[in-house]
């Protein structure tokens, strides 16, 4: 694996995703490893609660903007699918996942943050996403998973806004439920899956899924529907020209409505 660190404490599983050079953003690669390393720990009797956290200063600054600049709309289709299939590994798998957010988590940084069960916060998390001040939607699940979790008005203020909003605003919207200071949020988040840990197994597999019973039923087909509006917008202009300012550093220019 190349952008994953697996350790394991005990019966818990601490994944780190570890590409800090590029604030973990995640490129086709990395959400394949995510989607295979999910799915090996579903299979893994003595893995009983999961930290998901990210190196360096972002917890995953979003989709790779580098990757998808150039793409088609059916490339972007594809792109859509690989994340909703990753995302579904970590959403689906039997285990509970603690999501200890410890920097950025912007875009699909945001939208993974929210595929998993219970999110914590450091002090120096920031949750928003951007996406349409590159032209484009949220893809990655973010415009069903952000309003599932905070309602629809606060969702589409942060998601048509585009502004991001700090650790302590993301506890009052219930985004997070917890904020701790930066060196003690992994330690507070492992004590949590240790306490999850040593409760029934069967049980604890058992109400997760029942509390995902009622989310999952259309999730699928309307995370697909997004992936569909997230593809169209890859036959603009604005996208192609915010997304090559991003890369180039520079301010794009006006938006044209094409
Ligand atoms: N994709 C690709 N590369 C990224 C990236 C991303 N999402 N975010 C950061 N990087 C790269 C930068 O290009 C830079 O690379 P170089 O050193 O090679 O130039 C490196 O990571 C460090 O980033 P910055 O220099 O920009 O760091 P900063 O501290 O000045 O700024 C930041 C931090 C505000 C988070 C800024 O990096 C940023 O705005 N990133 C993009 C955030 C974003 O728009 N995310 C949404 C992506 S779209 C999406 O996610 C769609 C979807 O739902 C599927």
């Amino acid at each position: 694996m190349e952008y994953l660190l697996l350790e394991t404490r005990g019966p818990v599983a601490v994944v780190t995703i570890n590409r800090p050079q590029a604030l973990n953003a995640l490129c086709s690669a990395l959400l394949e490893e995510l989607r295979e390393t999910f799915g090996a720990m579903a299979r893994d009797e003595a893995v009983r609660a999961v930290v998901l956290t990210g190196a360096g200063k972002a917890f995953v600054a979003g989709a790779d903007i580098a990757e998808m600049r150039g793409f088609t709309p059916e490339e972007a289709n594809a792109y859509a699918a690989r994340g909703a299939q990753a995302f579904a590994a970590v959403e689906t798998l039997p285990q509970p996942v603690i999501a200890a957010v410890n920097g950025y988590a912007l875009g699909g940084g945001c939208e993974l943050a929210l595929a998993c069960d219970i999110r914590l916060a450091s002090e120096k998390a920031r949750f928003g996403q951007p996406e349409v001040g590159l032209g484009i939607t949220p893809g990655f699940g973010g415009t069903q998973r952000l309003p599932r979790a905070i309602g629809a008005g606060r969702a589409l203020e942060m998601i048509l806004s585009a502004r991001p909003i700090d650790a302590h605003q993301a506890l009052a919207v219930g985004l997070v439920n917890a904020v701790y200071a930066p060196e003690a949020l992994l330690e507070e988040a492992v004590r949590l899956a240790e306490t999850i840990a040593r409760n029934a197994p069967v049980a604890v597999r058992a109400a997760k899924r029942a509390v995902h019973l009622h989310a999952r039923r259309a999730l699928d087909e309307d995370i697909a529907g997004e992936g569909r509006l997230f593809a169209q917008c890859f036959a603009t202009e604005d996208q192609k020209e915010a997304m090559a300012a991003f890369v180039e550093k520079r301010t794009p220019a006006p938006f044209q409505g094409r």
